[in-house]
């Protein structure tokens, strides 16, 4: 398990980025490219795959179950589909490593399967809570259990018939939105989610593109059970989310001057670009495009002193995962920032919130955690050690952090960077940065 590694990175201070570089696939488009090239008939190809352990772990539990996949290799993977009901038992437990994602998803498409199956997940994944998605699940018919406080493993029952529900997410999530749609294609009837916010569409999108009929209507999303999906070729473009780090980065870092290339603009993912323009940031949008039904764009990023704000709630599900790379922002900026409306951060890989605030004060910047959101005070950062606790995205952000620092900052737990962004520590240090990867 990665996160038992002991890997840490080693960020000495000072530096800009510059140049141009391209940072692996989206992470959530890579996840649903195997799961429905896997439940489509005929092949997919799919290019720009994301070859990060979370993705593997999806690609891996298909491959448990009887699809056969090519790749990847160089970002690119051959599925070759088996249709809705061409899946076969998995051997054992289906290992979802450090990947909700992965787990919520799979949870709905093994709901309706006619085999048992169990899901399980390291250390972080099996604190998360998951009666978010057993809980619509048992509506729809659904035999599945977790273990007595919500979380994993998930023990699920094949053979039960599922029916249509129309569900009113309690929460605004795209994986609980994505699971019930994608139990709703073995459900007898029609399937609806009404959500309390815009979050991440890229479900619906592959759905339509793999030639599913899907209704919607402002903030609720059918569909009817017993259709098929049809397999065509999918290009995954880059990240935003792995973006973030060096939207942050080269707007904090004076003299910065950073162009990335082909970053998913999907306008459910683009709120760090607002929330950082808010800040006063130097963002430009270049030849925006579309590839393979999701729009993508190149970004040029500069330098530009930043203010604090009251970040708008409405644009928290849209930034939901940037938010530790926007508290290195609003620490580097010109007086406060205050985040309200962002609970759902507390449960992520790590406790966000928390996690973010004491690596902060550890490095001498004013940091008040609150029960939904954090008020933070921009001001000197210092060099520190500061503690990851195995959450990729709080390692990447604190590396970012040592371009404004007075110090080097040495993160602890590194290891799951490669959930998601293998290969950081040499991109990052081709665009500037100095960083040294120890362990
Ligand atoms: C994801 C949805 C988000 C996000 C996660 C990926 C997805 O989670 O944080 O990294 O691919 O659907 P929630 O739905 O729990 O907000």
């Amino acid at each position: 398990m990665s996160s038992e590694q002991n890997i840490e990175f080693e960020v000495r201070p000072g530096g800009r980025l510059q140049g141009e570089i391209r940072v692996p696939g989206d992470k959530s488009i890579s996840h649903r490219s195997i799961m429905l090239g896997s439940l489509a008939e005929g092949t997919s190809t799919v290019t720009g795959f994301l070859d990060g352990e979370d993705c593997l772990a999806t690609l891996n539990a298909f491959r448990s179950m009887g699809v056969a996949i090519e790749g990847p290799d160089a970002g690119r993977v051959v599925v070759h589909g088996v249709g809705l009901h061409g899946l076969q038992p998995p051997e054992g437990p289906l290992y979802m490593g450090n990947s909700g994602t992965s787990m919520r998803l799979m949870a709905g498409i093994l709901a309706g399967q006619a085999f048992d199956s169990e899901l399980t997940g390291d250390a972080s994944l099996s604190r998360r809570p998951m009666r978010r998605v057993t809980e619509p699940l048992r509506q729809m018919g659904a035999e599945i259990e977790t273990s007595p406080d919500g979380t994993p493993p998930l023990r699920i029952r094949g053979g039960r018939p599922l029916h249509g529900i129309d569900y009113a997410l309690p929460m605004a999530s795209a994986q609980v939105k994505s699971c019930v749609l994608l139990a709703g294609l073995y459900a007898e009837g029609r399937t609806c989610v009404t959500e309390p916010a815009p979050t991440r569409d890229h479900t619906e999108r592959m759905l339509q593109g793999l030639g599913y009929a899907l209704e919607r209507d402002s903030a609720t999303i059918c569909l009817r059970g017993g259709g098929r999906l049809q397999g065509r070729d999918i290009d995954v473009p880059s990240d935003i989310s792995s973006a973030a780090f060096f939207l942050v980065g080269a707007s904090i870092a004076e003299g910065s001057d950073l162009l990335l290339r082909h970053v998913g603009m999907n306008p459910t993912r683009t709120g760090v670009i607002d929330i950082l323009r808010l800040m006063g940031a130097d963002i430009e949008v270049l030849d925006p495009r579309e590839a393979g039904g999701e729009p993508v764009a190149d970004l040029r990023v500069r330098s530009a002193p930043l203010r604090g704000i009251a970040i708008p709630e409405a644009l928290v599900p849209l930034a939901i995962d940037e938010f530790p790379a926007l508290f290195v922002a609003a620490a580097c900026a010109e007086g406060e920032t205050v985040l309200t409306g962002a609970e759902e951060l507390r449960v992520k890989e790590s406790d966000r919130i928390q996690v973010m605030a004491d690596g902060l004060v550890a490095c001498g910047i004013d940091a008040e955690p609150r029960p939904a959101g954090i008020r933070l005070v921009g001001g000197s950062l210092h060099g520190a050690t500061v503690d990851s606790h195995g959450d990729h995205r709080i390692a990447m952000s604190f590396a970012m952090a040592a371009l404004r620092a007075d110090g080097p900052i040495r993160i602890r737990d590194c290891a799951n960077v490669n959930t998601s962004f293998p290969g950081f520590a040499e991109l990052a240090r081709r665009a500037g940065l100095d960083i040294e990867v120890l362990g």
